[in-house]
């Protein structure tokens, strides 16, 4: 396992993935021995062809495979400093997605206010204070960089932003519980290149505070945004490094086939 990793991690680990495999019902094996750091406060990118597992890889770390009957975990992914088995079935999947909070492909506000969509999680966890709510709130929308566009129409619906603002909407609505790692899976895939930079932007400002995990299909944006690169094919992890690594000077024939575009 550890050949596959071409250069060690300059920072704090906040996860490691540990000999992690995952079975869609019994039947499809997605992921097979994925084992590799996620270094804390930094940008990881998820790359490979369509169908290698990044997904399913991305949404093991917050439990999503647990909505579906039939989908197995075996290994772990240790949450640090504490160390826990997020995959443990003793550990509760709701604990899980307040810690680690993901975005999806396709901008998913919910049918509300603005305001209301960043509140959400919020008031799922308790949270009553207006006052509370609306610090929280605003703080959120800053920090997805959304605040100066929205301020004076905080109580209009979601679906009247335009594309790019509803995923930085949602940006701002996962780290409105003030996540430890946000997950990106494909972020920009829906977005024109004006409103893709500003995301790409936005994801390099938050690691400041927040460790991030992104799938992306495009080598481009993994090679802008990510300090870390993980090359999976069919299900498994073929590479892991610091992205200059990866897409200059990789350990496996593979890797580097894919990075110069002659397959996938
Ligand atoms: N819900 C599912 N049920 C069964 N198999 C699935 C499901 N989702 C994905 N798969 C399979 O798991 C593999 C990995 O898929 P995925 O993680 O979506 O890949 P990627 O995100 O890299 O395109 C593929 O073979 C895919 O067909
Ligand atoms: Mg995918």
């Amino acid at each position: 396992m550890v050949k596959k990793i071409t250069s060690s991690l300059e920072r704090p680990i906040k996860a490691s993935v540990n000999y992690l495999n995952f079975y869609y019902g019994g039947t499809t094996h997605a992921l097979k021995d994925i084992t590799m750091p996620v270094g804390d406060k930094q940008v990881t990118a998820l790359i490979g062809p369509s169908g290698c597992g990044k997904t399913t890889l991305l949404r093991c770390f917050n439990r999503m495979h647990d909505l579906y009957p039939g989908n197995r975990y075996k290994g772990e992914i240790a949450l640090e400093p504490d160390g826990i088995n997020l995959l443990s079935n003793k550990i509760d999947p709701i604990e899980v997605r307040m810690r680690i909070s993901m975005v999806f492909q396709r901008p998913n506000p919910f049918p509300k206010s603005i305001y209301e969509n960043v509140a959400y999680g919020l008031r799922v966890r308790g949270e009553s204070k207006r006052g509370v709510i609306d610090e929280k709130v605003e703080k959120a929308l800053r920090r997805a960089a959304l605040w100066n566009e929205v301020k004076d129409r905080l109580n209009d619906l979601a679906f009247n932003l335009s594309g790019g603002q509803q995923q930085r909407l949602c940006i701002a609505r996962a780290l409105a519980t003030d996540p430890e790692i946000v997950l990106f899976d494909e972020p920009t895939s829906a977005l024109d290149p004006i409103a893709t930079s500003s995301i790409e932007e936005l994801i390099s400002q938050l690691k400041e505070k927040v460790t991030i995990l992104i799938v992306t299909h495009s080598m481009q944006q993994a090679a802008r945004v990510s300090d870390y690169t993980a090359f999976m094919y069919l299900g498994e992890l073929v590479e892991f490094g610091k992205t200059e690594v990866i897409f200059n000077n990789p350990l496996n024939k593979k890797t580097l086939d894919y990075v110069n575009g002659r397959f996938g």
